[in-house]
């Protein structure tokens, strides 16, 4: 929905006087795919899709949230913050605000409105962006009582604190970062032991590339815990090498290291996920000083490489994102092609001449259609700036 609608939609929901909007992007990953959890490099994007949260303070410590899709209200008071854990929609939101609290930002009552473009489920951060403009908008009010900046850094780590916590999803950084720190028309080339980064442009248009987000539509369930047992067999794998090798994470260990000790890796599960994250890794540096040259087409195939990779070793595809992939590389003009996110469903990303990506979206779709019975979603989506307030006109 458009902004100034949301205003009104607010307005019938809470009553007249002033309104603020924050947007919290979803994000596409290019490359370095379940990465981040073990301290190694990613290579997101914020985009056009967003988490957008409408707000104004009250005065009684009620927080009460509605969705623009959904017609009920949650309320929670700040009183007690920890104990909507598990009231389902508004979770992420009530725990963003549990999070701040206890860093000390000033949470108050409030009422609230979200609207989201990000499909759920889709791979693309649906509840990172959630995080981000919560923790957006809490921050901007908070800190202009104090007269100081906004650090969306820490918008960051609180979103994912947020989710660790409080929602459960032992997810890394790489969501929060991507929607609170992204930049227009640039992915950021992130560390994510230490939170070091560069943006790097993309520059697929002027090239005469276009990225087709491809949504295979397949209900993902029981993701966190499959999400958790791939850390679990990740951890597992640091924990034998880390004997042999002077390493602070697995995304430390190089190929050659990896190939010369893999022998103490015991079980050949956590073998196979810290192959993927060592060669996704070293992938990532590579993809991204490619990205840098706009040599596209080499950065393409190391794309399909990482699919590969995720497909055997981390084993986080599935029938739904292999078909897609599959149907996408089998078309003209296609360059590469790779799940993005956490996998077991959501979307696909495809890299493709501009010229050929309708005739992608129409072929694509339709043998994946035909192979799964799911009727896939294709967007072309821009790279746009991270977070923060936006205006609203007034009606
Ligand atoms: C999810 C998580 C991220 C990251 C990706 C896989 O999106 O939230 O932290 O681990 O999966 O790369």
């Amino acid at each position: 929905m458009e902004i100034e609608s949301l205003k009104s939609m607010f307005v019938k929901y809470y009553g007249e006087g002033s309104v603020r909007a924050f947007c919290g992007p979803a994000r596409v990953n290019l490359i370095g795919e379940h990465t981040d959890h073990q301290g190694g490099y990613v290579l997101p994007a914020a985009i056009s899709l967003r988490s957008m949260c409408l707000l104004r303070e009250r005065d009684d410590g009620i927080i009460r949230l509605r969705a623009s899709d959904i017609d009920t209200t949650v309320e929670a008071h700040i009183s007690d913050l920890s104990k909507y854990k598990t009231i389902g929609w508004g979770a992420y939101q009530i725990g963003v605000a549990y999070v701040m609290q206890q860093k000390g930002y000033s949470v108050t009552g409030m009422d609230v409105l979200f609207d989201e473009t990000v499909p759920h489920g889709s791979g693309l951060s649906s509840s990172a962006a959630i995080e981000v403009a919560m923790a957006t908008a809490i921050a901007t009010l908070s800190h202009e009582k104090i007269s100081t900046p906004v650090d969306y850094v820490e918008i960051a780590l609180i979103a994912q604190e947020a989710e660790n916590q409080y929602v459960g999803m032992n997810c890394g950084i790489m969501d929060q970062f991507a929607s609170s720190m992204g930049q227009k028309d640039s992915a950021i080339f992130l560390r994510c032991s230490d939170l070091i980064y560069r943006y790097v442009p993309v520059r697929f248009d002027q090239y005469g590339y276009r990225l087709v987000l491809c949504n295979t539509k397949k209900p993902r369930s029981l993701i966190e815990s499959a999400y958790n047992q791939r850390r679990k067999e990740c951890d597992e794998a640091y924990k034998s090498l880390e004997k042999a090798l002077d390493i602070k994470c697995l995304a430390d260990v190089t190929p050659q290291q990896f190939e010369d000790n893999k022998s103490i890796i015991a079980n050949p599960v956590a073998l196979k996920r810290a192959r993927h994250v060592v060669y996704e890794n070293a992938r990532t540096i590579s993809a991204c000083e490619l990205l840098e040259r706009d040599d596209l087409v080499a950065f393409g195939r190391l794309m399909n490489e990482s699919h590969e990779s995720l497909r055997k070793d981390f084993e986080v595809t599935g029938i739904e994102l292999d078909a897609m992939v599959d149907a996408c590389k089998s078309q003209e003009g296609v360059i590469g092609a790779r799940m993005t996110g956490a996998g077991f469903g959501g979307c696909a990303i495809a890299l493709v001449e501009t010229r050929h990506s309708d005739a992608l979206i129409a072929n694509a779709g339709e043998i994946y259609r035909k192979k799964t019975g799911y009727s896939p979603e294709f967007y072309y989506a821009d790279i746009t700036d991270g977070a923060g307030e936006r205006r609203i006109e007034s009606t």
